[in-house]
C-alpha cells in the first residue's frame, strides 16, 4: 500500500499513472494476484482478507483517479503555456514604399497648372520626326536633331527628344483658345552627373488671342513661387529655340544657389502655328519646357541625378 502511493504521488504524467493503474489493478496485476491468493487463506480469515484487498483495491483507485484529475490539470496548464502568445509583441512589419521624388515633383507640378487652368495632355514616346521636330521649326541641319543626341529606330522613328510634339499633336487636333501642360518621360544621348539618357520634362502652351511676353512671365513667376515658396524670384534671358520667337532662359533665385536656370520658353513661332493650321495672325501664344528631375534635384538639393534611378532605398526613403 505505503508502496502504491509513493508510486502514485511520484508520477509526472497520464502515461506513467496508467502504467502504474496495469501494474496494480490491471488482470495480471498485483491486486488482483493478492485476490487469487484467497484460495490460500484459511476459510475464517477469507472474509477479513477478502474485504481488506477490496479496501485497498478502492483506495488505489481513488488515489489514482485523484491523481489523474491532477494530472490532467497540470497538463492542460502546460499546454496552453506552449501554446502561449505574446499578442503585445510588434509584428513583423512589411516595408512599404513610397512616391518617388521625381513622381512627388511631376504631381506637385501638375497640380499648380491646373489651379492655374491648364489641362494636363500625354502622348507617345515614341515619336515620328515631323511631330519633334519639322512641325516645332526644327531644321535637318539643328543640332538636336543629330544622331548624337537622339535614339532612333529608323529615319522617320526616334524615342522623342522633348514633349513639345504633344504641343503639336494638341493643336493638330483642337482649336484654340489652348492651355494644356505635358508631363513625360523624354530621351537623349546623355550621361553624367546631370544628365540621363531617359529623364522627364513637362511642357506647358498657351494659345489665345493677344498673348504677351508679360503673360508668359506671371504664369512662370506663378509656378516658381508655388514650386519653391512665396517671393521666389525669376528672370528671362534672351535665349534660342527654333520653335519660340523671342524666346528665353528662364532662371530662378533659390537661397544658396543663387541664379540658376530651370526653363525654356518662349513666344510660339508663327512658322509652328502655319505648320499646325493656325493663322498667325489671329492666335498666338506662349511656350515653356522643363526638367522634372532637375526641379525635384532643386527642391531636394540633390547633386547627382544618378541617385534618382539607382533605387537606393536609403536615399529614396530620405524623401
Ligand atoms: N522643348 C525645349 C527643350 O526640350 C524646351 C522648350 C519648350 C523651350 C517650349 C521653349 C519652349 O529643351
Amino acid at each position: 500500500m505505503k508502496e502504491a502511493r509513493e508510486k502514485i504521488e511520484s508520477v509526472k504524467s497520464t502515461e506513467e499513472l496508467n502504467e502504474i493503474r496495469v501494474e496494480f489493478l490491471g488482470k495480471k496485476g498485483r491486486v488482483s494476484l493478492l485476490m487469487k491468493k484467497i484460495k490460500e487463506i484459511s476459510p475464517e480469515e477469507r472474509k477479513e482478507y477478502g474485504k481488506s484487498v477490496n479496501k485497498l483495491k478502492r483506495t488505489i483507485e481513488d488515489l489514482i483517479s485523484k491523481k489523474a484529475e491532477e494530472l490532467k490539470i497540470l497538463e492542460k496548464k502546460k499546454m496552453f503555456e506552449r501554446m502561449w502568445v505574446d499578442v503585445t509583441i510588434p509584428g513583423a512589419r512589411r516595408k512599404t514604399g513610397h512616391e518617388h521624388p521625381v513622381m512627388r515633383i511631376w504631381r506637385e507640378m501638375e497640380d499648380i497648372f491646373v489651379s492655374m487652368g491648364y489641362e494636363v495632355v500625354e502622348g507617345p514616346e515614341i515619336e515620328d520626326t515631323w511631330h519633334n521636330f519639322d512641325a516645332l521649326n526644327t531644321p535637318e541641319w539643328h543640332p538636336a536633331r543629330d544622331e548624337h543626341d537622339s535614339f532612333y529606330f529608323s529615319d522617320e522613328l526616334l524615342l522623342r527628344t522633348h514633349t513639345s510634339p504633344v504641343q503639336i499633336r494638341t493643336m493638330l487636333s483642337r482649336k484654340p483658345p489652348i492651355a494644356i501642360v505635358s508631363p513625360g518621360k523624354v530621351y537623349r544621348r546623355d550621361y553624367d552627373a546631370t544628365h540621363l539618357p531617359v529623364f522627364h520634362q513637362l511642357e506647358g502652351l498657351y494659345v489665345d488671342r493677344k498673348v504677351n511676353v508679360g503673360h508668359l512671365k506671371f504664369t512662370l513667376s506663378e509656378f516658381a513661387r508655388k514650386m519653391f515658396g512665396e517671393g521666389t524670384e525669376i528672370r528671362l534671358r534672351p535665349s534660342f529655340f527654333p520653335f519660340t520667337e523671342p524666346s528665353f532662359e528662364v532662371d530662378v533665385y533659390l537661397e544658396g544657389y543663387g541664379w540658376l536656370e530651370i526653363l525654356g520658353a518662349g513666344m510660339v513661332d508663327p512658322e509652328v502655328f502655319k505648320n499646325v493650321g493656325y493663322d498667325p495672325e489671329e492666335w498666338s501664344g506662349f511656350a515653356f519646357g522643363m526638367g522634372i528631375d532637375r526641379i525635384a534635384m532643386l527642391k531636394y538639393r540633390i547633386t547627382d541625378i544618378r541617385e534618382l534611378v539607382k533605387n537606393d532605398a536609403r536615399f529614396l526613403s530620405s524623401y
